[in-house]
């Protein structure tokens, strides 16, 4: 199990969706590290709401950019991310209720690779209804 690392293979060339995917990435990793390293519970409890917030950030402005360009599988793809989000939350609130006994990087391989097969299957293909958009083009 290796961090998640960037490559341009994942890039939808929209500087906003990718600014905020790279992100994700960094506070995943983060997570990860601060877990494997055996850091203080609040550390790990930070950094994992600091994940969760940034996920529901991103989405929302992925959500609106699907909007603005009409992408016909919308209703589908906010499934998907609020799949991830209950996840993410699941896994925040399980590891607060019991930080000593929970281990966040069991859950490190479920959610690094959901989102990089999301941005690859699922993300791919809004490109051609966003990229246009002039929201889409500056990294907030
Ligand atoms: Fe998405």
């Amino acid at each position: 199990m290796t961090l998640l690392r960037w490559r341009d293979s994942l890039s939808l060339n929209v500087p906003i969706i990718d600014a905020d995917h790279k992100r994700l990435f960094e506070l995943l990793n983060r997570v990860r590290f601060l877990d494997l390293a055996g850091d203080e519970p609040q550390a790990i409890a930070d950094a994992l709401s600091e994940l969760l917030l940034y996920t529901q950030t991103h989405f929302r402005r992925e959500e609106k950019l699907m909007e603005l360009g009409g992408y016909p599988g919308l209703a589908q793809h906010r499934r998907y991310h609020r799949f991830f989000t209950e996840k993410v939350a699941e896994v925040m609130a399980r590891f607060r209720a019991n930080p000593h006994g929970f281990r966040v990087h069991d859950f490190y391989e479920l959610l690094a690779n959901w989102l990089t097969d999301h941005v690859l299957g699922e993300d791919m293909k809004i490109r051609p209804y966003v990229a246009h958009l002039e929201e889409a083009q500056v990294a907030a």
